[in-house]
């Protein structure tokens, strides 16, 4: 039998993730990460926005799988680019890449197939939104169309905070740009991510992010702080309101505007008086939320990707450990916005065997790790409860240091009141 090997695109915590998950079972020589980083062993630094140079990887390392951690190649097209060839990949095509490639697409999208979702004006220049925003009562969202890395979000509650998301809008694509404003809802945030072979989709644990830099969810929006799950609190009754409100309308849309869509699919949800509303969609893994939900799962994460390729989702029993995972995301002091690098990363010898590193920004410089950009590290720990859980993570926080490391000191610790329907 010939062996499985797999190469998965990025360089993040969730590629270091990803990497270990596969691993597991096809072992570390034919799991290959491009470019990865400076803690994914078997990581090759190769241009991945070059197709033509995947494929010259792919061919000459005899790789029959590519799966794609983050939303860009996705959005660019690597699935089309693949298709007809010898070598499989996992990921939506670029049309289906819309649905988080353009809030437009993904917005539009929700409102034909029903889907529970705040209301939304489209616009295509900045003039026409100012008249707008001032008739507007109450808090929107702001929302470039297209992909930003998480720069093109803008929640404002008040009409300066609307003109000053405007006018950063216009200096960064000029006044004829494209973009949405929607209602803010007030709620809990959780995310929902499965798989999904175009036919079904499988739903993993709920988890939970923390996207801002400070405790108590203060400061300015960054990739991602820590994350946890399984999140307390989604009965059995939300998590069916989510199926039918949410999950099952979007695989009706999918297969309706028949989408070559076989990949990850996360739902971005916001929980107001215990009814879930859709955020927005990616068309990938989340980050930091696959650091704490591939540890959870028990399958075999190269026979799930397959089954979503060939279409026999349905096929696989998803099973997951009863424990607890949190995510401790370490961030150079001054991310989201200016930082330095090339600090030496001290303790990791003496993390215990059992907590999981997943490398984000470092790289290997002669034996010696360094910080190579702003989400350093995550420390992921595990527990039976989720206080052990954070305190199995943040034991081991403290054993790491470089100069100006930052980190949430509450992750896992909100006290989500939207759940339920009071
Ligand atoms: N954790 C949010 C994201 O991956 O977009």
């Amino acid at each position: 039998m010939t062996q499985n090997k797999i190469a998965i695109i990025g360089s993040g915590g969730r590629e270091h993730a990803l990497a270990r998950k596969f691993a597991q079972t096809l072992t570390w020589e034919n799991v290959f990460t491009l470019p990865g980083n400076g803690g994914i062993p078997n990581s090759h630094s190769i241009n991945v926005n070059d197709f033509d140079e995947v494929e010259r990887f792919c061919i000459y390392n005899k790789i029959d799988m590519i799966f794609v951690g983050p939303e860009q190649p996705l959005a660019a097209g690597i699935v089309d680019y693949f298709k007809n060839k010898d070598i499989k990949v996992f990921g939506p095509d670029k049309q289906s890449a819309q649905l988080e490639a353009s809030k437009i697409f993904a917005k539009q999208f929700m409102k034909k197939y029903g889907i529970a979702t705040a209301d939304f004006k489209i616009f295509n220049n900045t003039n026409d939104a100012k008249y707008f925003t001032a008739k507007k009562l109450g808090d929107l969202v702001i929302k470039f169309d297209g992909l930003a890395a998480g720069k093109g979000v803008f929640v404002c509650s008040a009409i300066d905070e609307a003109n000053e998301a405007l006018q950063e809008l216009e200096k960064a694509y000029g006044e004829n740009v494209n973009f949405i404003i929607e209602d803010k809802i007030k709620g809990d945030e959780i995310s929902i991510i499965g798989f999904t072979d175009g036919k079904t989709i499988k739903l993993l644990q709920p988890s939970q992010d923390h996207k801002q830099l400070l405790d108590g969810d203060k400061g300015p929006n960054t990739g991602g702080m820590g994350a946890y799950s399984p999140v307390d609190g989604i009965s059995n009754e939300l998590m069916q309101k989510i199926r039918d409100k949410i999950v099952n309308p979007t695989l009706k849309g999918i297969q309706t505007e028949k989408m070559n869509y076989k990949g990850v699919i996360y739902f971005g949800i916001m929980v107001k008086n215990g009814e879930p509303y859709l955020l927005e969609y990616n068309v990938r893994f989340g980050d930091p939320e696959t650091e704490v939900l591939l540890p959870a799962l028990k399958n075999d994460l190269y026979e799930i990707a397959n089954a979503c390729i060939s279409g026999n989702l349905n096929n696989v029993n998803f099973e997951f450990e009863e424990d607890y995972f949190c995510d401790v995301v370490l961030v150079s002091g001054g991310y989201p916005k200016v930082y330095s690098k090339n600090y030496v990363i001290n303790g990791l010898e003496n993390i215990s065997e059992n907590t999981l590193i997943f490398h984000a920004g470092t790289k290997n410089e002669a034996g010696v790790m360094l910080t190579n950009g702003g989400r350093v590290l995550n420390i992921v720990g595990r527990g039976k409860t989720l206080n052990k859980a954070l305190d199995n993570a943040y034991k081991e926080v403290n054993k790491i240091y470089f100069k100006n490391m930052f980190f949430r000191e509450d992750i896992g610790k909100r006290k989500n009141k939207h759940f339920k329907n009071f």
